[in-house]
């Protein structure tokens, strides 16, 4: 039994607990990290972003060498798939990453909790160790850091060997022959790609008509023109009923979404990825009268819970359940909890999927310009017109700028080729400062790069572009 006394005890060593916490050590307070799972970084250091990217990565280059290289007259024997190794890779790096991480909680004066953290009342906070162990915590603060698991799919029961979630989809210990995706979002079509390129057959199934809700229509519908084309195959509007597994694969039910008759779909693999929902099990929320709303979420005001001195941040509370807006979320809370003025704006946070080509974005859609019924004016340039895109054979997507008719101002910015992920920085910055796209599209850009096609956007805006 070891006690304690804190300023800020964060619960949850994620994107945001292990940003908050570095955060708090850097501004001198004394603060404490507790995290279960025995090693820290979270989903996405785990069993999310990084992993993924991993094998996005690897897959891509495996499919390259197969289909590419000697298009640019680079011949290779054709490749063979070492997946024990590809995992191993994965899982070197991720390790590498987490012990960063853990290098940072000692860095900044962090104390490190391995265990489950309880809130017992306010300013307490109960710890079971993954050793055995008990400690009792006291704090002026608490901070819930808790995030998301995976939104279970009723009739299709995850197993983790022919039914799985993310996690599972991550390891699997060989390439399905067919594998059938629920759900069309970001989880769906990154891990869909990496085994398609793999060599497993991929279905998705979507209950709704579109794939990616969230993405600008017309910057989805050309993604899902291009993943058709690399071999994806897409049942929309359509619901998972129920799942049967046996030797032979998994049989699914299938329905219309609107109902209708039933047909069957046959898988060695399915990946349940139908979102996330928030996690706060066993964490004692009803000790300092705090309850989650109906989906899970934990209320908040500028992340100040109902209970004082309890704050939340994260994939817990409202808003995208991304890496990066949880980090964001973590240095204004703590910046509040110092007194110091922490702020987040969330129409700034982009998103990426980072399948091939990859999709970008940041700020309004074109669909929500036009139900707020701003006047507005749109600038586009395919990369097909950008000389670095055109030598590298990457010449697939576009980047489109949408900015106020009268004002000028950037209200979104949406993109869809190689490596976009890398350029919507800029696009971000220059929202920040609150830009117009003559800013950007006399902005001097280096040549040849594909920078230059988001320049080109920003200056069909203007009706400049030098589109061939
Ligand atoms: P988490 O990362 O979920 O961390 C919460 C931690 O709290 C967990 O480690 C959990 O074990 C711990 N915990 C929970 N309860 C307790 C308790 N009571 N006591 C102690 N510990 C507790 N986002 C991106 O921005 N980019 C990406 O490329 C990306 N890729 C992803 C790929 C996949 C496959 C998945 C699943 C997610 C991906 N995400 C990505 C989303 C990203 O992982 C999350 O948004 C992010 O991890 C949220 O951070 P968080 O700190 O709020 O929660
Ligand atoms: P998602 O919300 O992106 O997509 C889920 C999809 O499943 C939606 O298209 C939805 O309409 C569909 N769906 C829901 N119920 C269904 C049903 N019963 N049958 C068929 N389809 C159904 O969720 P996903 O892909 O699980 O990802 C979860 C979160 O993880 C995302 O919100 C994202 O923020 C994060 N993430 C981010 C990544 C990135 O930034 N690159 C990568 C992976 C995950």
């Amino acid at each position: 039994m070891a006690d304690d006394n804190f300023d800020v005890v964060i619960i949850g060593g994620g994107p945001g607990g292990y940003n908050a916490a570095v955060r708090a050590g850097q501004l001198g307070l004394k603060t404490a990290i507790v995290e279960s799972r025995g090693v820290l970084g979270g989903t996405c250091l785990n069993v999310g972003c990084m992993p993924s990217k991993a094998l996005l990565h690897a897959s891509e280059l495996f499919e390259a060498a197969g289909h590419e290289f000697s298009t640019i007259g680079i011949d290779v024997p054709a490749p063979k798939l070492n997946l024990v190794q590809m995992m191993k890779a994965k899982q070197d790096s991720v390790t590498a990453l987490t012990k960063g991480v853990e290098f940072l909680m000692k860095k900044n004066k962090v104390t490190y909790y391995a265990g489950f953290g309880k809130i017992a009342g306010p300013g307490k906070v109960v710890v079971a160790g993954n050793d055995g162990s008990t400690s009792n915590l006291t704090t002026k603060n608490i901070v819930i850091a808790t995030g998301s698991e995976p939104t279970p799919l009723p009739g299709v029961d995850v197993d983790q060997k022919q039914i799985v979630d993310s996690t599972g989809a991550l390891s699997l210990s060989a390439v399905p022959k067919s594998l059938v995706v629920v759900g069309a979002g970001i989880i769906g079509l990154e891990l869909g790609s990496v085994w398609r390129r793999l060599g497993a057959q991929v279905t998705v199934v979507e209950f709704l008509d579109r794939i990616t809700p969230g993405m600008d229509t017309e910057t989805a519908t050309a993604f899902q023109k291009t993943l058709t084309k690399q071999g994806f195959t897409f049942k929309l509007g359509t619901k998972v009923t129920s799942a049967k597994t046996g030797v032979k694969g998994v049989e699914l039910t299938l329905e219309p979404a609107a109902g209708g008759a039933q047909e069957k779909l046959s898988a060695d693999v399915v990946l349940v990825a139908i979102g996330r929902r928030p996690f706060t099990k066993g964490l004692g929320l009803e000790s300092v009268g705090v309850t989650p709303d109906q989906r899970g979420f934990i209320p908040t005001n500028h992340f100040k819970t109902a209970a004082p001195g309890v704050w939340a941040i994260g994939d817990v509370i409202l808003g995208p359940m991304l890496a990066h807006k949880a980090e964001e979320d973590a240095v204004a809370c703590i910046e509040l909890i110092a007194g110091k003025a922490g702020h987040v704006d969330y129409n700034l946070v982009p998103s990426v999927v980072y399948t091939s080509p990859e999709v970008a974005w940041v700020g309004q859609t074109e669909e929500q310009v036009k139900a707020s019924g701003v006047a507005y004016k749109t600038g586009k340039f395919p990369f097909m017109a950008n000389s670095r895109a055109k030598i590298n054979h990457e010449t697939e997507g576009f980047v489109k700028f949408i900015a106020d008719a009268k004002t000028d101002k950037v209200l979104g910015v949406h993109m869809m080729g190689p490596q976009v992920g890398e350029m919507i920085g800029e696009a971000c910055v220059l929202m920040a400062f609150g830009g117009a796209s003559e800013d950007l599209a006399r902005t001097c850009h280096p040549h040849p790069t594909r920078s230059e096609a988001v320049r080109q956007a920003a200056m069909g805006v203007e009706n400049w572009t030098m589109q061939m």
